[in-house]
């Protein structure tokens, strides 16, 4: 999900990067992995249809598209909930059992149109307590927002316990859902944190921002795991044989699962210590690191465009592939069809440090119908991109 406040691309917690390889590319180098992780838990995969057109406020975002959401387990204050997760914003939260959904003036409408599953947080019998005063208030790109208030409470995952994690509890959603979440696991930077102390009379910003690392920050902060984490998703295609909940992967706490292999080439890129938030808030103590490194693409006459070098943000939250306007604007023309089976994708590569990462074909396209395929990259701006 990008957050409507962010001009500029989230920033990405401690992320280590480890690509397979594709078969049309000989290239290989060492490389150093990070440590087996202390902790690993299961992501699942639910295609869903995000139909709400009603609740779009960009004509140019693909209404019925199927999306792949990715879910993550989580127990909070008590309460077994899944959650949406999503590298490309910050917050985590959940619904009330009481939420009202609203439409886009705020307006009550039907619970159902909001489609969470049918559970929530009820906040009268759950552990730990409300932030009192509090505010949460987050919106996406989409157009959808949440009100709430911030809350403190342990958080378990697979048995492993987290001690007073904040998070935002939503009493008012305007919200396009799966039918499978209840909320979303955020794991962007901690600097567009949206949980103020004070009421939602009082203007926010950063003196009143309540600055909460998530859970998987909290895990190190609390001696649980080293400070690296991974996630490692399956590639799942989007036949129909797909359809219901896969397993799609681990989110890995204190290094690279167990389990994964990695083969062919791969790259790792280095971090940096990163101090300045988006707002300008300057928290010294919790700064986070950023990937420090830039990328191009490479198609069919890559050679003859100038492309700016870029960052994407790598976000599980949002379907689609940003490119940068010159890459958009030279690869666009070349798709002969928009086939499902791929056949009319000309070769595209996401290159990090001189590595050509080629996308499978299946990869850039989303399906609306059995065969109804479109190419789902955009127009991400000038030195714009998004994974
Ligand atoms: C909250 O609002 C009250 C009333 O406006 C104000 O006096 C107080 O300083 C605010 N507190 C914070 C932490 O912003
Ligand atoms: C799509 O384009 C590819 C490559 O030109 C071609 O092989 C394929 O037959 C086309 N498919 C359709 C349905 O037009």
């Amino acid at each position: 999900m990008r957050l409507i406040q962010l001009a500029c691309a989230a920033v990405l917690p401690p992320f280590v990067l480890a690509l397979p390889s594709s078969e049309r590319s000989h290239s290989s180098r060492s490389h150093n992995l990070a440590p087996r992780a202390s902790l690993s838990f299961p992501i699942e995969r639910v295609p869903s249809t995000r139909s709400a057109t009603s609740l779009r406020k960009r004509q140019d975002l693909h209404s019925n598209a199927r999306v792949n959401l990715h879910a993550v387990s989580i127990t909070l204050g008590g309460q077994a909930v899944k959650l949406y997760l999503d590298t490309g914003s910050s917050n985590i939260w959940l619904i009330d059992t009481d939420f009202q959904c609203i439409d886009i003036d705020g307006h009550v409408i039907s619970k159902d149109t909001c489609r969470f599953v049918d559970s929530g947080f009820d906040v009268r019998t759950a552990g730990g307590a409300k932030i009192d005063p509090s505010f949460f208030n987050t919106g996406y790109a989409g157009g959808e927002y949440m009100i709430g208030v911030g809350w403190t409470s342990d958080a378990e995952f697979n048995g492993v316990t987290i001690k007073d994690q904040i998070f935002g509890v939503v009493d008012r959603a305007h919200w396009a859902g799966d039918g499978y979440t209840s909320g979303l696991f955020g794991l962007g930077s901690l600097y567009t944190n949206q949980i103020y102390t004070n009421s939602s009379t009082v203007p926010v910003g950063d003196d009143s921002r309540v600055v909460f690392p998530n859970p998987v920050t909290e895990a190190w902060k609390q001696g649980l795991s080293n400070e690296y984490h991974t996630l490692a998703l399956n590639r799942v295609p989007f036949d129909d044989e797909h359809d219901g909940v896969q397993p799609a992967g681990y989110l890995a706490l204190g290094g690279v699962p167990d389990d994964i292999k990695v083969t062919g080439k791969s790259a790792t890129v280095p971090l940096i210590k990163w101090t300045v938030g988006a707002n300008g808030a300057y928290i010294d103590e919790q700064a986070w690191s950023a990937p420090d490194w830039k990328s191009t693409f490479t198609f069919p006459g890559s050679e003859d465009i100038t492309q700016e070098l870029v960052t994407p943000n790598m976000d599980t939250g949002a379907s689609g592939i940003g490119l940068p306007t010159a890459v958009h604007n030279a690869y666009t023309p070349q798709i002969a069809n928009t086939s499902c089976d791929g056949s009319g994708m000309p070769p595209l590569a996401w290159n990090v440090n001189g590595l050509d990462f080629y996308f499978d074909p299946l990869d850039l396209l989303n399906k609306q119908g059995s065969n109804d395929c479109y190419f789902q990259g955009y127009d991400a701006g000038a030195t714009g991109a998004a994974l």
